[in-house]
């Protein structure tokens, strides 16, 4: 079994960060960006990653086979003082590391960080209704439904609803 390790972003990063999510977009229906629609560029990215340095309650963390990138779960927050306690969480990992533990460690670590960052104490996100795999993902780790987005996504004619789904930390 190969082994996968486990590493905040760094700038130098920007390029694979890019090209991964671009890949991942066209490999699953579940994120919110197509394949090359991830929205930003390799400079932009790599500005991003520079401002996620000394940032409390904003993370990029990424899986890695060797140099690699497998898989990444972000944690990305307000600076608003009223809503800076509450993160919300992306992850994606690629389908050939999938059912292998991947995302339930990029959530354990994630979540372990957002406990100790002192700010942070609720995650929220919104995943597809019908994304079974990451409901049970977010729901074995505490998550709860709050609310549904009737038909928030429409995909090739047809529309999803997605669930609004949040935990206390
Ligand atoms: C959702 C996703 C991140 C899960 O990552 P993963 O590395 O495959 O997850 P794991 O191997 O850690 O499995 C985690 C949990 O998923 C659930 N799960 C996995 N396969 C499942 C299946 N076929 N049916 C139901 N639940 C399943 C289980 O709760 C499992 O935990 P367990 O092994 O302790 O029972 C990954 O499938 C993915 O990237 N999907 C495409 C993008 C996406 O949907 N992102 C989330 C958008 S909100």
């Amino acid at each position: 079994m190969v082994k996968i390790t486990y590493r905040r972003a760094m700038e130098s990063d920007a390029e694979k960060i890019v090209a991964f999510y671009n890949y991942v977009g066209g490999e699953t229906s579940y994120l919110s960006f197509e394949k090359d629609e991830y929205p930003m560029d390799v400079k932009a990215q790599a500005e991003s990653i520079r401002g996620l340095e000394d940032n409390m309650t904003n993370i990029m963390l990424l899986a890695m086979d060797g140099e690699e990138i497998v898989g990444i779960a972000t944690i990305s927050s307000s600076h608003k003082i009223k809503a800076r306690h509450d993160g919300e969480l992306g992850i994606v990992v690629a389908k050939k590391y999938q059912g292998q533990g991947v995302g339930t460690e990029l959530i354990r670590q994630l979540t372990e960080w957002a406990k100790g960052n002192g700010i942070t104490r609720r995650i929220s996100l919104d995943t597809r209704a019908d994304n079974v795999k990451a409901v049970e993902l977010y729901m074995k780790f505490g998550f709860i439904v709050e609310g549904c987005r009737r038909n928030a996504t429409l995909l090739d004619g047809k529309y999803y609803d997605l669930y609004v789904m949040g935990m206390m930390i």
